[in-house]
């Protein structure tokens, strides 16, 4: 069955090969869930939406929904309903269903707790940390007691880092030359978990750094989507002397556990005990803009686009 949206938002997520946007599809690089671009149609993605007409039995006119497989576009034919969640909520801004409530949120926690197995007092760090997914990592890691350091492409992201978001520490990796010597720096010890956002070097340096039985979430690797050649990890024994776990994982496969998120998520962002930083890029036409410049950093937190105020 068929249902017509009026989209609000919709998300940057930074999946897109934009090196193959001309291919005629161009699946995105983790499974044909999140995002496809095809000559000719409106990118797919994720958006928050309000439903103006609907034939499914479960969505009637004026319900507001967040999900994926929805278009770039002011109105959108849905015909993977599956793929929504109703907004039930609606005392937090309705942009936060694009991040800390939808899709970057869901990565994040699950991200952390499901895969890092995390202790209090662990040493964690935390690439790409002011973006959409990193800054609700270093966010629920201090929640949890733990040591947490994050990387980050300017002097205003270290900045925020530390002063909004309450990391320990941060650096900026764009004027560290050797990621190494960076990372000995901000943990001397080792890190215990490591939450990998960008991938190639850095992911490299870090495999030196980690201590014994420690743990990745391999949750993305930025830096290597558009390179024609990925570069190559060469530290990777360090996995077996270190008895070291390096777990990919993907968001799909936690959306059915989304209750259990919001009960966790929601009293966090009423009672001011995590934050959330928006990059809102006004109107549709600033969209394929706003998608790139998250290849450069120029995004301060969750990009989104912001389509219209109804
Ligand atoms: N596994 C999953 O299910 C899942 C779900 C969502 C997202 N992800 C992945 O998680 C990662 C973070 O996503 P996000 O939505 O939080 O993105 P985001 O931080 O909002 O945007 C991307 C950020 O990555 C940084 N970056 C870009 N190119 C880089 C490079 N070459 N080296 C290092 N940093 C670079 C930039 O910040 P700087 O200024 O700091 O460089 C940019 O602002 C991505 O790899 C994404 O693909 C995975």
């Amino acid at each position: 069955m068929r249902t017509s949206f009026f989209n609000f938002f919709n998300k940057c997520i930074p999946m897109n090969q934009i090196v193959g946007w001309l291919d005629f599809i161009d699946y995105a690089c983790f499974s044909n869930s999140f995002c496809f671009v095809e000559i000719e149609q409106p990118i797919s993605g994720f958006a928050v939406a309000k439903v103006v007409d609907s034939g499914h039995p479960d969505f009637k006119k004026g319900d507001l929904v967040w999900g994926r497989r929805v278009g770039w576009e002011e109105y959108s034919l849905v015909t993977t309903p599956e793929c929504l969640f109703k907004i039930h909520h609606t005392d937090v801004p309705l942009s936060y269903y694009t991040g800390i409530l939808g899709m970057p949120g869901i990565t994040a926690y699950f991200g952390f707790y499901d895969i890092c197995s995390p202790k209090k007092g662990e040493r964690v760090y935390v690439s790409a940390a002011s973006g959409a997914v990193g800054q609700l990592v270093g966010q629920i890691a201090k929640l949890m007691g733990c040591y947490v350091v994050g990387s980050a492409g300017s002097k205003e992201k270290v900045e925020l880092l530390k002063s909004k978001f309450g990391f320990d520490d941060a650096f900026n990796y764009k004027e560290e030359h050797d990621f190494d010597v960076a990372l000995k720096r901000y943990f001397p010890e080792g890190i215990d978990i490591y939450f990998e956002n960008v991938g190639g070097k850095m992911l490299d340096a870090v495999l030196l750094n980690m201590r014994f039985r420690g743990r990745i979430a391999a949750c993305g690797m930025i830096s290597q989507y558009n390179l024609h050649q990925p570069e190559t990890i060469q530290n990777l024994t360090n996995i077996v002397y270190k008895r070291i776990r390096l777990e990919g994982f993907v968001v799909v496969d936690y959306f059915d556990q989304y209750s259990k998120f919001l009960d966790f998520i929601l009293p966090c962002i009423r009672e001011g005990k995590i934050v959330y930083v928006e990059d809102i890029a006004e109107g549709l036409e600033s969209g394929p803009a706003a998608l790139i410049g998250l290849f450069s950093g120029r995004n301060i937190g969750k990009q989104v686009v912001k389509v219209t105020d109804e």
